[in-house]
């Protein structure tokens, strides 16, 4: 209880007094620092960054062989940002290029010499302005242009923050005594999950003819093309076996990839040839991340 009173007390000089504030500013906040700097208050949300495929944007192997072992400069801009833009790409740094994507490519505004984010907070250590693009799918749109232009086109009012940065409760500082002068507030993801699309996400039937059938699949629950991208080459797999008796008689699949992909809410019409006799179908979606080796299964039915 002492120590609650004395906190309040604190706050109150704390926060009403203007040359105190001064005293609790950190300069070199202000002069893009690599990320490291930011965790010294904002620890959990650096954590979750390192976990993003943001944070390893410079660093990816496949990258790094994509570029020619970093020779193509065209490549740098959305890899690389000094300053993120909306609906353009954003210009590219010299400085702390191993950080990728980080903290003040996203955050800090040269035009405010502040740190632009969704609330309205009280920052001593640096200044914070709200900004509402940040709530929004819009401040993602100068690197995932694509994606971007597929989510404008399927009139979701879903935001991309929705499902790549979930929210959860939490303090978003971990340093005496800040962390005891803010109320707890939403923490978005900064791992920027993909996530897996799910078996509800999709409308599938089968329709049978003579010598073939047709596989009918339309994506509802993705509000972009699936797969999805700018540079990376994610795939989608639609694979159809033809059972007699339990026994596999034939199987064959259809490859999709970002420039023939599941649009959505549209319905996806492939045609396969079928074997004379059978008597069961099963239908196994999988997607390969650009990013990793390995397939993953997202849904499987039988007809
Ligand atoms: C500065 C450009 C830039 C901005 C802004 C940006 N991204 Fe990214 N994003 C990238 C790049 C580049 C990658 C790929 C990094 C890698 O894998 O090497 C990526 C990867 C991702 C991935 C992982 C994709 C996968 O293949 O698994 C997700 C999800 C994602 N971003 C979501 C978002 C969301 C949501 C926003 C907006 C809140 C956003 N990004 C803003 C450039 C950006
Ligand atoms: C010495 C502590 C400290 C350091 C270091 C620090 N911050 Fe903060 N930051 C704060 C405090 C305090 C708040 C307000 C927290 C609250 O209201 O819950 C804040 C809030 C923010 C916000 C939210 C702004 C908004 O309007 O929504 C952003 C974004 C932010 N910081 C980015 C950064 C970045 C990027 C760095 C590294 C360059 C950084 N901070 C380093 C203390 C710090
Ligand atoms: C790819 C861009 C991107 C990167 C990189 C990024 N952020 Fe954020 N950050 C956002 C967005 C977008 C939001 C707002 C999400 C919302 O409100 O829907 C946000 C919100 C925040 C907030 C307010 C609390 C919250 O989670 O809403 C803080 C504090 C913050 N970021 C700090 C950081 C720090 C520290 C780093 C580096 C470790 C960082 N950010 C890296 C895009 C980014
Ligand atoms: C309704 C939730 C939802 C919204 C909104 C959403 N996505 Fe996704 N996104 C997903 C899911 C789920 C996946 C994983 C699909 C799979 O492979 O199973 C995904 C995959 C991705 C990928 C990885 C490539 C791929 O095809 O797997 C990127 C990049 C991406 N989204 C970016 C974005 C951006 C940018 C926005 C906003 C313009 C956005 N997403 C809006 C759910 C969403
Ligand atoms: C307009 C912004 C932008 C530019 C410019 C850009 N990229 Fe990317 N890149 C992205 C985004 C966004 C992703 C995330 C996944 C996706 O949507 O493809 C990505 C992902 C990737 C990936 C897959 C992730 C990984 O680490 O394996 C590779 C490889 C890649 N980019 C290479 C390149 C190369 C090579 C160039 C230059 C020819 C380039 N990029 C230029 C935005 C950009």
């Amino acid at each position: 209880m002492k120590r609650i009173i004395s906190l309040f007390f604190f706050s109150i000089l704390f926060y009403s007094c203007d040359t105190l504030l001064k005293v609790f500013q950190e300069e070199d906040l202000l002069e893009r620092p690599p990320a490291k700097r930011c965790a010294d208050c904002h620890k959990n949300i650096y954590e979750q960054w390192t976990n993003s495929r943001h944070s390893l944007s410079w660093m990816s192997e496949s990258y790094k062989k994509a570029t020619e072992n970093y020779r193509k400069t065209k490549c740098f801009s959305c890899h690389i940002p000094y300053e993120i833009k909306i609906e353009e790409k954003p210009k590219w740094r010299e400085k702390h290029k191993e950080d990728g994507i980080n903290c003040v490519s996203c955050h800090f505004r040269e035009k405010t010499k502040s740190m632009h984010g969704p609330y309205h907070v009280f920052s001593p250590p640096h200044p914070s302005t709200e900004d509402k693009n940040y709530k929004t799918s819009k401040i993602c749109s100068g690197c995932h242009q694509e994606t971007y232009k597929q989510w404008i086109a399927s009139k979701s009012n879903k935001q991309c923050q929705e499902c790549h940065m979930p929210a959860k409760k939490g303090s978003l500082i971990q340093k005496f005594p800040f962390e005891y002068l803010h109320f707890p507030k939403d923490i978005h993801n900064h791992a920027f999950p993909t996530g897996i699309a799910k078996d509800n996400d999709f409308i599938l039937n089968v329709e049978k003819n003579t010598k073939s059938i047709k596989v009918h699949i339309k994506n509802t629950g993705i509000p972009h093309n699936l797969p999805t991208a700018d540079n990376g080459k994610p795939k989608l797999y639609l694979t159809v076996i033809f059972y007699k008796d339990n026994k596999e008689v034939y199987k064959d699949f259809e490859m999709f990839f970002p420039k023939k992909a599941l649009p959505f809410n549209k319905d996806y019409v492939v045609e396969f040839l079928s074997p004379a006799h059978f008597n069961g179908i099963k239908i196994i979606l999988e997607r390969k991340l650009s990013w990793k080796k390995k397939r993953e299964k997202i849904l499987e039915k039988k007809f």
